[in-house]
């Protein structure tokens, strides 16, 4: 039988613990995933991640992670490294696994989740810091597709028009269609195939955004669109497991919009 070692630096230990609750009656633990480039040891080695253990007073905080988060990096460990910026789900940089699930920490009510809060970085990124993921091979296959319009046409004076039906598939009936998509990545970090291919299957995320622009009346490039994507890994490594949509914050739908544009690549055989 085939035996895995991981990589010493890779086991993740147990951090500190720290009770910040004052004995409060409303307490809560979060588990938190922390890890830093710059913490070195004895031997020059630079530590292994852990997982630190913040009791706090939830009276103290907002209802959400985020507001868990920032109550602790304001108020316990200002070393707490974290992304944000909209707290209303808008602009998907603080998505994090909450509990074993991709989500956005703004959103994720905290009383939603029984016993400890565990809380890590979206899985299978590289970390640049405790619950920042890094973003630039994702980011480089989004500017791969090309994300923009592109017309045949000169450019009007006022807005390039829509008609309803064509507008209903970029906004969808209840705001779900894949023009509302937050960047936020819950989706691709949570499909097994990009775990094991991301670096040429572009997973659900960047798929949806490409159908995006497919699917956009106004485009002209929809041909070359599906050229760039007429590969056995850039989108045939989708194999419908579902985790995309069953993880998505927003409500959306990239596992559709990925069998879309398979039923639009077969259509024009
Ligand atoms: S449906 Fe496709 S893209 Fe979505 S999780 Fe499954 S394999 Fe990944
Ligand atoms: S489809 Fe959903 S989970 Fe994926 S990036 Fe867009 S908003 Fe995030
Ligand atoms: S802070 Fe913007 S989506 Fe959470």
């Amino acid at each position: 039988m085939a035996e895995f070692a991981l990589p010493k630096n890779s086991k993740v230990k147990k951090g500190e613990v720290v009770d910040a609750s004052g004995g409060a009656e409303n307490a809560k633990t979060f588990r938190i995933y922390r890890w830093s480039p710059d913490d070195i040891d004895d031997d020059g080695n630079v530590k292994n991640p852990r997982m630190d253990e913040i009791t706090i007073d939830l009276d103290k905080c907002g209802p959400m992670v985020l507001d868990a988060l920032l109550y602790i990096k304001n108020n316990v460990d200002s070393t707490l490294t974290l992304r944000r910026s909209c707290r209303e789900g808008i602009c998907g940089s603080c998505a994090m696994n909450i509990d074993g699930t991709n989500t956005l920490a703004c959103t994720k009510d905290i009383n939603d989740v029984t016993g400890d809060v565990n809380i890590t970085p979206l899985p299978h990124m590289p970390v640049v810091k405790d619950l920042v993921p890094d973003l630039n091979h994702i980011y480089a296959q989004y500017t791969s597709i090309e994300p923009w319009l592109k017309s045949d046409s000169p450019a009007p004076n006022r807005e390039r028009l829509q008609s309803e039906e064509s507008s209903l598939i970029l906004n969808g009936a209840e705001g779900n269609g894949p023009a509302a998509c937050i960047l936020c990545f819950c989706c691709s970090t949570s499909c097994p195939s990009y775990w094991w291919n991301g670096d040429r299957f572009m997973g659900p995320a960047i798929l949806l955004q490409a159908y995006r622009w497919i699917a956009d009346s106004r485009d002209d490039a929809t041909g070359e669109r599906l050229d760039q994507l007429e590969d056995p890994f850039r989108l045939y490594r989708c194999h419908t497991i579902m985790n995309c949509t069953n993880t998505c914050p927003k409500g959306l739908n990239p596992a559709a919009a990925i069998a879309e544009i398979k039923k639009m690549m077969v259509a024009r055989r």
